[in-house]
């Protein structure tokens, strides 16, 4: 999508829709007042009314986006009017789309945010797609007050948005195409953003003693991978840096414990952890955030095979500590065993955040429009839930209550990598608690939030979400740069 910010009056080029946002109580004048009087069409936040060829308009369509109530709207408010204009008319055979809004720069500028949000999508795949189910439109024209401020105040938003996308595209990509090595080598092209990464492969883990996340991925033909991604952006290059953490399962079978096949397919998905800290560090980068911040992927694949882990396998984790195997399917959890514990040892972070789909019992707790946080700090908790708030990515706290931990005692083992089903996602995280030795940290359950389908929200087109990119960002903005 090709956006650009114009002022009021400029003429509106040929094959345009002019979408404009409306409030609740707007009066419109003429045939629009007919239009309106004609249909349901009240300006309440969501609706769309589309009128083709208007009177005295220099347009095709136009569309009328409702907003709410003026007093309530806010850049989220221009974000989702935006999404829902685009969605109005992105298969109408028009390719601009012009969209009006009056007052702050603040709104054109979320505005066009919104609209590379909404126009995400992944085709690649496709070869056969008639012509006219394509979307036509492929510039949008955003009116500003001040276009050239709103073009520079896009810039970070943009990058986020180019963030976020990096995450879809690789979320989206089929575990054929997209298996650890693969995704380590798309990580490691980011380096042009100013990135530095290192990769490292199983012997390199071995040496490390990381026997946790190997032993999940030696079913696999695919060498299991380590990404270490640096952003240096503070102006202090040794001040502490924050860290992130990523699931990175590239297909989880559930190896030896095999899935049954119904959905299993949606298992590439598995990766959206790994996923979502590829594309925050891509907008830090992007965005040149003055902030030192590391990410860490643990990436492998989880299959069945003659040289699988077993269930009943100890395996011993680059803490010291052992594990248990009760279940090759909570593969998760031993991969971020020592992802985390790599993360604290080598970088002594501030804190660590890690995302993961690591439960389905998650999706059973908390639904799709929200995933779980869990946090052996109150402050980042706190953080994370106001970063949550601000930009509309759903978050709600669990707790970690110590007298669950009996569940993964092991009669063999320090522990066993399952709990049962009582309180699935809480014994998962106390888990992980154990390998993050004493540092700051959330675990952030994206089982249910990784992906939609089908999705109900404009910006959020069907499939990969990006979820977690944008809450991380903003935490990150406005509580540890400077
Ligand atoms: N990747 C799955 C979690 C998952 C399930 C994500 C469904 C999205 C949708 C994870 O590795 C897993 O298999 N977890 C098991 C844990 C169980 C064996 C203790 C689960 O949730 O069933
Ligand atoms: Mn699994
Ligand atoms: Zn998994």
């Amino acid at each position: 999508m090709d956006i650009k910010f114009v002022a009021a009056g400029a003429a509106v080029p040929a094959k345009a829709a002019v979408a404009r946002i409306v409030f609740e109580g707007d009066t419109h004048e003429g045939p629009l007042a007919q239009a309106v009087a004609a249909s349901r069409f009240t300006g309440a936040k969501g609706q769309t009314l589309d009128i083709l060829a208007p009177q005295g308009l220099d347009a095709a369509r136009l569309v009328l986006v409702g907003a709410g109530k003026r007093d309530a709207f806010t850049t989220l408010g221009a974000e989702q009017a935006a999404a829902a204009a685009y969605n109005a008319v992105k298969t109408s055979g028009l390719t601009t789309l012009r969209v009006e809004l009056s007052g702050a720069t603040d709104h054109s500028v979320h505005a066009a945010f919104g609209l590379r949000l909404a126009s995400y999508r992944f085709d690649k795949y496709r070869t056969k797609e008639a012509a006219e189910k394509k979307p036509s439109v492929t510039h949008a024209e955003i009116v500003a007050a001040d276009p050239d401020a709103a073009l520079g105040a896009f810039a970070p938003l943009s990058a986020l948005a180019d963030g976020i996308t990096f995450t879809r595209d690789l979320v989206s990509e089929p575990a054929n195409v997209l298996y650890p090595a693969e995704f380590a080598r798309r990580v490691k092209a980011l380096e042009t953003l100013g990135l530095e990464v290192e990769i490292l492969g199983e012997p390199e883990m071995m040496k490390l003693g990381m026997g946790s996340l190997l032993g999940v991925g030696q079913g696999s033909v695919r060498e299991s991978q380590l990404a270490v991604i640096k952003w240096y952006g503070a102006d202090d290059k040794s001040a502490q840096p924050v860290a992130f953490v990523g699931k990175g399962v590239c297909f989880d079978t559930g190896g030896i414990s095999i899935k049954p096949a119904e959905n299993m397919e949606d298992m590439k998905w598995d990766m959206g952890g790994a996923g979502a800290v590829a594309g925050l560090m891509h907008a830090l980068a992007g965005r040149k955030a003055k902030v030192n911040a590391i990410g860490i992927l643990g990436l492998v694949e989880n299959m069945p095979d003659g040289n699988a882990y077993r269930p009943g396998d100890v395996l011993t984790s680059m803490s010291g500590q052992t594990i248990e195997v009760v279940n090759t399917d909570a593969e998760g959890r031993l991969v971020l065993a020592d992802a985390l514990w790599y993360c604290q040892d080598r970088f002594k972070p501030k804190f660590m955040v890690d995302l993961a789909t690591l439960t389905g019992a998650i999706i059973i707790a908390l639904g799709n429009d929200y995933a779980g946080c869990f946090s052996n700090n109150d402050e980042l908790s706190a953080n994370l839930l106001a970063a949550s708030a601000a930009e509309d990515e759903g978050l709600w706290r669990l707790p970690l209550p110590t007298a669950y931990e009996k569940q993964i005692d092991s009669m063999i083992a320090d522990m066993k990598n399952t709990g049962g089903r009582p309180g699935g996602s809480i014994t998962a995280a106390l888990f992980l608690q154990r390998y993050v030795n004493g540092v700051p940290w959330a675990h952030l359950d994206i089982a249910s939030t990784a992906w939609k389908k089908p999705s109900s929200v404009g910006t959020i087109p069907d499939g990969a979400t990006g979820y977690g990119v944008r809450l991380l960002n903003r935490m990150v903005q406005d509580r540890y740069e400077g």
